[in-house]
């Protein structure tokens, strides 16, 4: 079973599972002060479950790469949305700083 790396915490995952949905599931914050209630609940419009992630994982969607290009995000790479990520293998992720968690 893949491993998701976050926080000094670990937890295993099915292969496949929607990246977002698992955090969400364990009790991770995924999400930064009020962006936890203001968010799209993972439709990929929002920006606000961005993180830094290396491993891995399913390629970008289509609204995911939209997202990702307009502020506050800037088209970064590592930087992708939880809510639009499936888990492939092991990863490890970094929640940045801010609503959207767009600084590291
Ligand atoms: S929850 Fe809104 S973009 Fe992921």
């Amino acid at each position: 079973m893949p491993k998701v790396h976050f926080k000094e915490k670990t937890i295993e995952v099915e292969h496949g599972d929607n990246l977002r949905r698992a955090l969400l599931n364990s009790g991770l914050p995924i999400y930064n002060g009020k962006a936890k209630h203001l968010n799209c609940h993972g439709l990929g419009t929002c920006g606000t479950c961005c993180v830094f992630l290396e491993g891995d994982v399913s390629p970008m969607t289509r609204v995911e790469k939209w997202r990702l290009n307009f502020p506050p995000h800037k088209g970064e790479s590592g930087k992708r949305l939880a809510c639009q990520v499936k888990v492939l293998g092991d990863v490890e992720i970094e929640k940045g700083e801010g609503f959207w968690g767009q600084t590291k």
